[in-house]
């Protein structure tokens, strides 16, 4: 299987206009799997809930999701990307799973960062594995990187792959990201974008450095800093079906999940 990403910089509230840089930047693209950035419509330093209402699409009648299932179409592949969805009257940092057919699944972001919760909804439903064939394709979204239950979920779930749609400003997630791998021996595709947006008076700087990870923790590609880029490489899925260590320990069946629950946890804090 051949999986990518694509990281770029996507202009702030113009839809049409990250189309066609989405478009244009994956045209060399000719894996299975390709993973876009979070927001990669929109842009991330929206400035209110208008311009979020202004750029936030259902589902069944989004721009955005349609370009990706053309692009699916004429490729032949399955195209992960995130994007502003309107729901009624919630709008959610979501990531969707699009295929030649059109949309197969939908995650939304629990873990919101910062003033997205000024913006958004938490995602309101757990994170959900699809099965694409031989493939089965997690998602979650930038910021759940550090929540370690999010990918702990998916790979109990059956994930092959987690697709990891990212607007990476702390510098900790590529290498959070190896740890999420190799514990749960998954892949993992983060696709982060690059550039620099502001808000208020906030100036945020994207890291770029997407990754594409192995379950033994490898770096198989690793993107620029501050570029836009396309990356491809093959991976073997089986190589995630093996939970088991060099050293015969097996990654889930001897987890005790009976003795990790946390007396104090509901308390917030250990005083
Ligand atoms: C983030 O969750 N976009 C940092």
């Amino acid at each position: 299987m051949r999986v990518g990403l694509f990281q770029f910089h996507p202009v702030l509230g113009d839809i049409d206009k990250n189309c066609s840089l989405i478009i244009q930047g994956i045209k060399q693209f000719h894996g299975d799997l390709l993973v876009l950035p979070e927001l990669a419509f929109s842009g991330y330093a929206l400035k209110n809930r208008d311009a979020v209402n202004a750029v936030a699409e259902a589902p069944h009648q989004s721009r955005a999701l349609s370009c990706l299932q053309s692009l699916c179409q004429e490729k032949n592949c399955h195209i992960v990307a995130g994007f502003a969805e309107q729901n009624g009257e919630k709008t959610f940092n979501s990531s969707a799973l699009v295929g030649p057919n059109g949309v197969v699944s939908i995650y939304r972001k629990i873990h919101l960062f910062g003033f997205e919760q000024e913006l958004f909804s938490p995602g309101d439903g757990p994170p959900i594995v699809t099965n694409l064939g031989h493939t089965r394709v997690g998602m979650m979204i930038c910021f759940d990187w550090m929540f370690p239950e999010v990918a702990r979920t998916l790979a109990l779930d059956g994930a092959d792959i987690i697709a990891h749609p990212a607007n990476l400003v702390m510098p900790w997630c590529p290498q959070a990201m190896v740890t999420r791998c190799l514990e749960n021996h998954v892949y993992s595709i983060t696709a982060n974008r690059v550039g620099k947006e502001s808000r208020s008076s906030q100036e945020l700087h994207f890291i770029g450095q997407s990754r594409i990870i192995s379950p033994a923790g490898e770096v198989l590609g690793q993107g620029h800093d501050s570029a836009s880029q396309l990356l491809e490489v093959d991976i073997d899925v089986m190589e995630a079906r093996n939970k088991t260590l060099a050293s015969g320990n097996d990654l889930f069946s001897e987890r005790q999940p009976q003795l990790y629950s946390s007396k104090l946890h509901h308390q917030g804090n250990m005083s």
